[in-house]
C-alpha cells in the first residue's frame, strides 16, 4: 500500500509526498450499540486501512484524488459547505470540526486509497475521518491526541453527515495497538489495550449485504435507548445494572397495561435489555480475554448475537445465516454480527490452525442458504492511525 500510494502521488503531482498517513478500519469484537449509551466496547483495528500521501500547500485549499474511485475533489477551508460527494463530506466534516475546535489548518494536496470494504460495517468512514485528521495534523503541525481527534471525527459524522453514531469507530481507529483489542469506556474515554488470546484467529465474514448508516433505523434505536434512560431516571443506560433492569422489567411484565407506572413502550424495553446485558457481557469478555478463556469469550459472542437479533433487532437474514453457519463449526468458539447491523459483516473467533477450513465451510454453507457469496478473511489486530514522514 505504501509503495502504491507513493507512486500514485508522484504520477499526479510530479513530486514525492512529504507525509503518508494511514488509519485502519475496525471490527467490533463485542459491545454493540453500547457506545452511544455511555457504555463499554471492545473493538480491534483490522489490518486494512485508508492511506493518504500528501504535501502541504501554501494556500487554504485541499485537493484530493481518490485512486479507488478515480475521482478528484477540492475544497476551501475558508468556505466549507456541504455538497453531494459523500467521501469528500467526511473530510470536510473533519476539517470543519477541527476549525470549530480552534485548530489552525493549512491546505494540502494528496492521493487517497484504501482496502477497507466500503459500507460493510468495518468503519471505512471512521478510517477516512481519522486519516483526514492525521493529514491535517501533519501539515498543520499540531499534536496528536487520539481520543480528542476521535471525538471530532464522531462530531463530524453527527453534525456534518447527520448520523448520530457513537465514538467507538473513530476511537479504535485513532488509538488501537497491534495485537490488542481496544477496551473503551465510552463515558470517560479511558481505554486499555487487551492482548488477544494466542490460539484464536479473528475471522471477518462479509455477508455482501449492505445498508447505509444514514438510514433512520440507527437513529431510531438511539432514540429508543434515550427514552429508556429517561424512564429509568439516569443519564444513559450505562447506569442501569442487569439486576435493576430485571427488577423493573418483572414489575412491568406483571402489569403491562399499567401505563402510568411503567410507561415505556415494548420496543424500548427490548432495546434497553440488549444494552444493559451487552455492557455486562463486555466486562465479562475482557475478563475472559485476560484469562485466555476463549470458550467463555465465544459464548459471550453467541449471546451477544442472540440479543442483537431478538432484542435490539438489527440483524437481517443473511447475518443470522452466516452466524449460524459459523457457530455450527467445531473450530469456532463463537460468532456474532458486528457493527451497526442490518447487513454488512459478522465476526467469529476461530481456532487459528483451522481458519482456512472454517472460511471455506462457512462460505459454502452461506451460499447454499442465501444464494450469495461471502467474503471471509482473517485479520490480525492492527495498529491505530500513524504517519510516516518521507
Ligand atoms: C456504528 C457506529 C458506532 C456504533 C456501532 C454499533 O459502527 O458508528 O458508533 O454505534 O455502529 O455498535
Amino acid at each position: 500500500m505504501l509503495t502504491r500510494i507513493q507512486i500514485a502521488f508522484h504520477s499526479i503531482f510530479r513530486a514525492n509526498p512529504d507525509f503518508v498517513v494511514r488509519a485502519p478500519g475496525r471490527v467490533n469484537l463485542i459491545g454493540e450499540h453500547t457506545d452511544y449509551n455511555d457504555g463499554f466496547v471492545l473493538p480491534m483495528a483490522i489490518d486494512r486501512a485508508i492511506w493518504i500521501a500528501l504535501r502541504p500547500r501554501a494556500d487554504r485549499r485541499v485537493l484530493v484524488h481518490s485512486l479507488d474511485l478515480n475521482l478528484s475533489a477540492a475544497f476551501d477551508l475558508d468556505s466549507l459547505a456541504p455538497d453531494k460527494e459523500r467521501w469528500v463530506e467526511y473530510m470536510k466534516g473533519v476539517a470543519n470540526e477541527l476549525q470549530v475546535t480552534g485548530y489552525k489548518l493549512r491546505g494540502w494536496e494528496g492521493a487517497l486509497t484504501g482496502d477497507v470494504p466500503r459500507g460493510g460495517g468495518l468503519s471505512s468512514s471512521a478510517a477516512l475521518e481519522v486519516a483526514t485528521a492525521r493529514a491535517f495534523a501533519s501539515v498543520s503541525g499540531f499534536g496528536w491526541d487520539g481520543m480528542r481527534i476521535a471525538r471530532m471525527g464522531q462530531q463530524a459524522e453527527n453534525n456534518w453527515l447527520g448520523v448520530k453514531t457513537g465514538i467507538m469507530d473513530q476511537a479504535v481507529s485513532a488509538g488501537a495497538k497491534k495485537g490488542h483489542a481496544f477496551f473503551l469506556d465510552c463515558r470517560s474515554l479511558e481505554y486499555q489495550q487487551i492482548p488477544l488470546p494466542k490460539e484464536i484467529a479473528v475471522a471477518v465474514m462479509d455477508t455482501s449485504t449492505r445498508r447505509g448508516l444514514v438510514d433512520s433505523a440507527y437513529n431510531a434505536r438511539r432514540n429508543q435507548c434515550e427514552r429508556a434512560a429517561r424512564f429509568f431516571g439516569v443519564k444513559a443506560l450505562r447506569d442501569v445494572s442487569v439486576d435493576e433492569f430485571e427488577a423493573r422489567y418483572e414489575k412491568h411484565r406483571a402489569n403491562p397495561f399499567d401505563v402510568l407506572n411503567e410507561g415505556l413502550d415494548e420496543f424500548s424495553w427490548k432495546r434497553a435489555k440488549h444494552i444493559v446485558t451487552e455492557n455486562a457481557r463486555v466486562l465479562k469478555a475482557v475478563d475472559a480475554m485476560r484469562a485466555d478463556d476463549v470458550v467463555t469469550l465465544g459464548k459471550l459472542f453467541n449471546e451477544s448475537h442472540a440479543s442483537l437479533r431478538d432484542d435490539f433487532e438489527v440483524t437481517n437474514d443473511e447475518l443470522n445465516w452466516i452466524v449460524e453457519a459459523a457457530q455450527a463449526r467445531p473450530e469456532c468458539f463463537g460468532a456474532r454480527m458486528t457493527g451497526a447491523g442490518f447487513g454488512g459483516c459478522a465476526v467469529a473467533l476461530v481456532r487459528k490452525d483451522f481458519a482456512e477450513a472454517f472460511a471455506q465451510a462457512v462460505s459454502a454453507e452461506y451460499r447454499a442458504k442465501s444464494g450469495k457469496g461471502a467474503a471471509i478473511f482473517v485479520s490480525e489486530a492492527g495498529e491505530g492511525a500513524s504517519v510516516i514522514e518521507m
